[in-house]
């Protein structure tokens, strides 16, 4: 059985309904559990994130999809504090040899999500994971359309000011993500 936990932070709930998609895909394939973990503001207290029991269920994991809103070109403050905890773990490499990947959500078309995700992916080759892309083309640039912003090395999501739900584009774009990412563990647990 292959573990993929996703972890993220939400604050108005578009990047919870990417999770939630991620979560879809990811339950799809067989031989996968999944694990999703809601970071909160509340777990920060004087700049500093904590809570065990989320590293706990990472620690299990198999494969980790990080997910953030971009707030200023970057990830947002919440998820950064958990990163930065996340150090006590690259001290022991606690998380080397799982996969990861990643999505990001903003309100620009731009919005300079990129920079997110390559911050995601740097932090990721600090802690010696191995990176599965979401291995899917340009299907289109219309809001119903598969990797619509081009996003290749992570799942790239926008949703205009106002708009509760995310893009059916985008939301389909994370379930691919979730399916490939478990379908690597899986294969990545029967090598072992
Ligand atoms: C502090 C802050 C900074 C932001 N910076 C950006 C940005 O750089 N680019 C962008 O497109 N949207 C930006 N936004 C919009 C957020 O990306 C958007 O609110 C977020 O993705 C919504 O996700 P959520 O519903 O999961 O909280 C910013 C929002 C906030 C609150």
């Amino acid at each position: 059985m292959a573990t993929v936990a996703i972890v993220y932070f939400s604050a108005q709930g578009h990047t919870h309904q990417l999770a939630e998609a991620v979560a879809e895909g990811a339950r799809g394939v067989n031989g996968t559990t999944v694990e999703l973990v809601r970071l909160v503001g509340a777990d920060i207290v004087e700049g500093r994130w904590k809570n065990p029991s989320v590293l706990a269920k990472l620690a299990a994991a198999d494969a980790i999809v990080f997910g953030t809103p971009t707030y200023m070109g970057g990830y947002a403050a919440q998820f950064k504090a958990f990163i930065d905890t996340s150090s006590e773990v690259w001290m022991a490499q606690g998380w080397k040899d799982k996969l990861a990947a990643a999505f990001t959500h903003s309100q620009n078309l731009s919005g300079d999500k990129q920079s997110t995700l390559i911050g995601l992916w740097v932090n990721a080759m600090q802690h010696s994971m191995v990176w599965v892309s979401p291995g899917i083309k340009v299907e289109g640039y219309d809001a119903d359309k598969l990797n619509r912003l081009a996003g290749y090395g992570g799942v790239m999501a926008q949703t205009a000011w106002g708009q509760e739900k995310v893009n059916e584009g985008d939301r389909k774009t994370a379930v691919l993500l979730g399916q490939r990412v478990a379908e690597t563990a899986v294969r990545w647990v029967k090598g072992k």
